[in-house]
């Protein structure tokens, strides 16, 4: 870290470092302390109609551009290369997936938001720290979205897998390259600094759904629905009865 300022240092490794810890310990808090209150807080009830396409639609494509993070983050350029892609061809794809992620993700987010800002049922049901949250998340979309297709497709391109992701694989090996982010053009900073501050505030928001997927449904034993079909007859021979003594014949 020889040659950078103390504000990049603070800004680059601690903050990111701090709103880890937050993330971590919150969790547990949240968990120790308000394990009721550890909910998506649906809305379905109150309107399910938009609900049904804008979540789907958001949550897939979110998940997609969550793979395009850990291909072009967390997995080395050099590791591409040693398998034969060329910066140009993995340029090319991310730029194609990405944007098609980014569609569904705007697609999806604008009937979310429209939903829960012109419903009024669902607006009711949103607390300050969510609407922190979902500003965080949208400062997050629209950077990303920015870079993807802004920088990514239209663009010149920019290869942030020799800056943005040195830095960020480099936090968690103890050895972030603060140089790397510190000259990355400015919306790569804003999109990564508005997602340290998004898992800051996770641990005390709806976001904590994240973690509460029921993948055990799985492996749980099957419930046995049986269809209510009409009372048996009564048995002959006991005048209206369902009941007979044991041992005496009809
Ligand atoms: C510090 C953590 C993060 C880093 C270093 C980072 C970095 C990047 C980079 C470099 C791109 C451009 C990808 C490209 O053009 O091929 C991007 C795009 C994007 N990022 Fe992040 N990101 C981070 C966290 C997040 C988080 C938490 C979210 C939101 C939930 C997010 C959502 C997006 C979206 C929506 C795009 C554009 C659309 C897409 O990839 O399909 N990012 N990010």
């Amino acid at each position: 870290m020889s040659g950078v300022g103390g504000w990049a240092v603070f800004w680059w490794v601690i903050l990111p470092y701090l709103a880890l810890a937050t993330f971590v310990i919150g969790h547990v808090w949240r968990y120790r302390y308000d394990q009721f209150g550890w909910t998506s807080r649906s809305t379905q009830l109150q309107e399910r109609r938009l609900l049904k396409w804008g979540s789907p639609l958001f949550h897939y494509a979110t998940f997609a551009a969550i793979g395009g993070h850990i291909i072009g983050i967390l997995i080395p350029e050099s590791w591409t290369h040693a398998i034969g892609i060329p910066e140009s061809t993995y340029h090319w794809f991310s730029a194609a997936a990405g944007t098609a992620a980014a569609i569904g993700i705007v697609i999806g987010v604008a009937i979310l938001a429209g939903r829960r800002l012109f419903v009024p049922r669902v607006r009711a049901t949103t607390s300050p720290v969510d609407w922190l949250a979902l500003i965080l998340l949208a400062i997050v979309i629209v950077m990303g979205i920015i870079e993807t297709v802004g920088v990514g497709l239209l663009g010149g391109g920019y290869d942030y897998r020799q800056s943005v992701a040195l830095w960020f694989r480099g936090l968690f090996a103890g050895n972030p390259d603060v140089k790397a982010i510190s000259s990355a053009p400015l919306i790569y900073q804003m999109h990564a600094t508005a997602a340290w501050a998004i898992l800051a505030v996770w641990p005390f928001s709806r976001l904590v759904h994240a973690w509460s997927y029921p993948v055990w449904y799985l492996w749980r034993p099957f419930v046995v629905y049986r269809s209510r079909k009409a009372a048996p007859p009564n048995e002959p021979g006991t005048s209206g009865r369902r009941w007979r003594k044991i041992g005496v014949p009809y």
